[in-house]
């Protein structure tokens, strides 16, 4: 099992793959990161109207697409030929929305470990936990076992409830009283948190509970080096380029 005073994961994370740099939560971004020595990613995960988990920050195409609209409502071969690269930069002019089976075939075959922030498209939270939690523990043939992670509780219980074995994570942008209470009930191994939150005292309580404690977005070096200082057992980073993952 996953816990705080073994963690296993590494401490340096791509965010949305490589998702600066080529098109976040494409397979290229993955390639980008790995190119870069990222040997861990974060991606958002969603599940297409006819059930199947594939990547997409947005409850909307237009951002990162060539689509429009509320992504709701279109089944997985409409989403694989839209166009996710031309938005980012004309070399990336084709590159396909990556399904969550095409990134663990990515993942295992190079040895990379994966962060799977649930996104779910609204209304779908509970039931794009379960079957993403399942798809994984079906699927995943991977040394370390994949982070599930969400904004979402009830998106965190579908994932409990799909596979309860699989290390799970809360997300938090603001400072919750409860959350740490909010982290156990779920049965979560971590607190992922936007890294403003994070103080020395902020890093102690959920320690001592017991909880891993990662940061997202860390782009700067003097949030870095505070972070380090402080401890924190993972960095999730636009700037693949910038830091130096084995740092
Ligand atoms: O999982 C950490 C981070 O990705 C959460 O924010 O909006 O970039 O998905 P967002
Ligand atoms: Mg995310």
């Amino acid at each position: 099992p996953i816990d705080a005073a073994t963690w296993p994961y590494p401490r340096w994370i791509a965010h949305r793959g490589a998702g600066l740099f080529a098109p976040e939560n494409t397979l290229a971004a993955f390639r980008l990161g790995h190119a870069h020595g990222y040997r861990m990613f974060e991606c958002d995960v969603r599940l297409s109207a006819d059930g199947v988990p594939f990547l997409l920050h947005d409850d909307v195409l237009d951002r990162t697409t060539d689509g429009k609209g509320g992504v709701a409502g279109l089944d997985w071969p409409a989403l694989s030929r839209l166009d996710a690269g031309s938005w980012h930069s004309p070399g990336f002019r084709g590159e396909p929305l990556a399904s969550l089976q095409a990134v663990l075939s990515f993942c295992e075959a190079q040895d990379c470990a994966l962060n799977v922030e649930l996104k779910p498209t609204p209304g779908t939270e509970f039931e794009t936990g379960v079957v993403v939690a399942r798809t994984l523990e079906r699927d995943w043939r991977g040394r370390l076992p994949p982070l599930l992670s969400s904004f979402r509780i009830e998106a965190l219980r579908g994932a409990q409830e799909g596979a309860p074995a699989l290390p799970r994570a809360l997300l938090i942008e603001r400072l919750e009283p409860d959350c740490v209470d909010l982290a156990l009930g779920l049965g979560c191994v971590a607190v992922v948190a936007h890294h403003a939150l994070i103080t020395a005292r902020f890093e102690a309580w959920l320690r001592s509970a017991g909880l891993a404690v990662l940061a997202y977005t860390v782009n700067d070096d003097a949030e870095a080096w505070r972070l380090r200082q402080i401890g924190v057992h993972g960095l999730i980073t636009d700037r693949v380029d910038h830091f130096d993952p084995a740092s």
